[in-house]
């Protein structure tokens, strides 16, 4: 796909098996169309939980003033805004794909240092940060294990890598089928007056029931050098937290 191709053009099943520059396009293209309706159409969507969820995953970091933080895929600022607020004093900067929702960002912080890269080469040196953070951005990116190499790279040894997400219930059944119609038959109808062509959100859907099971997850980030300390899940499993720590001499 290339950089201005409609991402319209291929099926979320398909764009859920997408790799490096194509699926970095596609992801680009459609972040960028939603940008400016993105904070308020995801509070439709998951009924205002993601402000929970930020709570329940960022509160207990105990992040000290003067750290320093990255927040990979930081989107429309949310995640940064919601980190600045938790621990006043920390040096945080966001990092996202998109411009437009770069721009937005922007619009709502003047305060933070939003910057434009790709997680498969974050422009940082080596050992930067003391903690990174990426939340609900896992399933979009070119390459997983790229991703956590670089993540891990511009983390200092001995710091945080903390991974927010979206996760598809498996237990109970019946609240796996409940959510199962909710994110596939009702948010593409729940959305619609709001945004000309749904794709985006049936991508949402077919991305988290594709994502990875936490033990898998476990086991991803393990072999890329670092130790999953906690997990976590929330509302029943539609979403979950890893922290993991990067190994000293990695
Ligand atoms: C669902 S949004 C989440 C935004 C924000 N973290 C939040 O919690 O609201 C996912 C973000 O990840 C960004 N993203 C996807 N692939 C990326 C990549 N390869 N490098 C950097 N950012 C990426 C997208 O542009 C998008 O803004």
């Amino acid at each position: 796909m290339s950089q201005n191709t409609n991402y319209s053009s291929v099926t979320p099943t398909q764009a859920t098996k997408l790799e490096g520059d194509d699926k970095r396009n596609y992801i680009r293209n459609l972040f960028d169309d939603i940008a400016t309706r993105y904070d308020f159409l995801r509070t439709l969507v998951f009924l205002g939980h993601t402000s929970l969820w930020y709570r329940q995953a960022l509160r207990d970091l105990q992040l000290q003033p003067g750290e320093k933080i990255l927040d990979v895929g930081c989107g429309t600022g949310e995640s940064t805004r919601c980190l600045n607020r938790f621990y006043p004093g920390i040096q945080i900067e966001g990092m996202d794909l998109s411009p437009g929702m770069l721009s937005v960002a922007r619009s709502m912080d003047a305060d933070s240092n939003y910057f434009e890269g790709d997680v498969c080469s974050i422009p940082r040196p080596d050992c930067t940060y003391d903690v990174v953070v990426t939340a609900f951005t896992f399933r979009n990116f070119p390459n997983r294990e790229v991703s956590l190499a670089q993540m891990l790279r511009v983390l200092r040894p001995g710091g945080r890598l903390l991974i927010l997400d979206h996760f598809y219930p498996e237990k109970p059944v019946l609240w796996r089928n409940i959510y199962t119609i909710w994110m596939s038959k009702i948010v593409p109808q729940i959305v619609r007056p709001f945004i000309a062509d749904t794709t985006p959100y049936r991508y949402l859907a077919q991305s988290i029931i594709n994502q990875l099971k936490m033990p898998d997850f476990i086991q991803l980030i393990e072999t890329s050098g670092a130790k999953v300390t906690k997990t976590n899940t929330y509302t029943g499993g539609a979403a979950g937290r890893l922290i993991a720590v990067r190994h000293p001499f990695a």
